[in-house]
């Protein structure tokens, strides 16, 4: 009995040099401690042994017992740190090396230019409103003066969802549902996107931006238009900029009025960027025509107001001398990441 207990206790010991893991050493615990373990085994063998036996060899199979269970418990704990080690090791960042990039994108211009009307026309005391970019032929044309079979409809042919549903072809229509649900003093801005019917060329696409404006108020004049026009114009292109009122037609305004300014190429002695004509043209605009008015519930004999209209690209061509429309809408980042 007692050789047999020194043998377990070599095994044991020689069992442990081959331990690499954890779950190698818990089959090595069962092996051995477990309840059908060869030191339990042992143990139970002792009913075979006569009394004076008995004590010694109880000693010895718990001083073998106490041996596995030290050794099982100091290599456990080397094989946590070993483990935890190899875990650090594989889990070690290289803080040398280079980061991922996140490329910073910048503004699109039409963006930044919008921006920077806003700002001038928020500082005037205006505020932003916005309308559908599916649009009822009612508020494009209709309630703006322009019934079926206007030539006006003509210049403006777009893209029909139906006889009554189409892609607005400006931001005009934008005044009337401010009209009809907001009560004068009215001051408003409202920029979008618009659609025409147009072939794709350096000056021309089917899609473009607008940026339309709307005063109606008690008293408002024609003075009103031009005073705030000409600061306008002053505040984007510069106080030495002149401003030049030229008549025009449009069916929504009486009168109208075409806003030139004094070429900022050139200050207004001719060169390639005004065609030599010094003047620049840069917005629609006019007095609200009564009947429109009345169509939108405002009584024209107390109230007046003016209203405007810029194309925003033509606006941002000019400013930073971009002579082709399409180059806006291409996404080549050659040339969005000039401005
Ligand atoms: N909607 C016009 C266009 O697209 C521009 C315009 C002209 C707007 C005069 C106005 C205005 O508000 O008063 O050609």
């Amino acid at each position: 009995m007692k050789d047999r207990l020194i043998k377990i206790k070599e095994q044991a010991s020689a069992a442990l040099q081959n331990i690499t893991s954890k779950q190698e050493l818990e089959s090595f615990r069962i092996e051995f401690l477990g309840k059908k373990g060869c030191l339990t085994e042992a143990l139970r063998s002792m009913g075979g042994l006569s009394a004076e036996e008995r004590p010694a060899i109880g000693k010895l199979v718990n001083d073998v017992r106490s041996f596995i269970e030290a050794e099982i418990e100091t290599l456990s704990d080397r094989l946590d740190k070993e483990e935890l080690l190899k875990k650090l090791e594989q889990e070690k960042i290289d803080i040398t090396m280079p980061g991922k990039k996140r490329p910073l994108g910048k503004r699109h211009p039409l963006t930044t230019v919008l921006d920077e009307l806003t700002d001038i026309f928020i500082g005037m005391g205006f505020t932003i409103a916005e309308g559908p970019e599916i649009e009822l032929d009612y508020y494009n044309f209709e309630a703006l003066n322009i019934p079926k079979g206007h030539p006006a409809r003509d210049t403006q042919d777009t893209f029909y969802i139906n006889d009554s549903v189409l892609l607005r072809t400006q931001t005009s229509p934008v005044q009337i549902r401010v009209m009809e649900n907001n009560k004068p003093p009215i001051k408003i801005i409202a920029p979008g996107r618009v659609y025409r019917s147009d072939a794709v060329d350096a000056t021309h696409s089917p899609l473009f931006h607008q940026i339309e404006g709307l005063v109606v108020d008690k008293g408002i004049t024609m003075g009103d238009l031009k005073g705030t026009l000409d600061a306008f114009c002053k505040k984007l292109y510069g106080e030495s900029i002149k401003t030049r009122f030229r008549p025009h037609h449009f069916p929504f305004t009486e009168p109208s009025c075409e806003l030139d300014i004094s070429c900022p190429a050139c200050n207004g002695s001719g060169c390639r960027v005004c065609k030599d004509e010094g003047w620049i043209e840069i917005l629609g605009a006019g007095m609200v025509h009564p009947k429109v008015l009345e169509i939108c519930g405002i009584d024209s004999s107390v109230y007046s107001g003016f209203a405007f209209g810029i194309g925003l690209e033509r606006t941002v061509m000019r400013r930073f001398g971009i002579d082709d429309l399409r180059l806006f809408y291409e996404n080549d980042l050659r040339f969005l990441r000039q401005f």
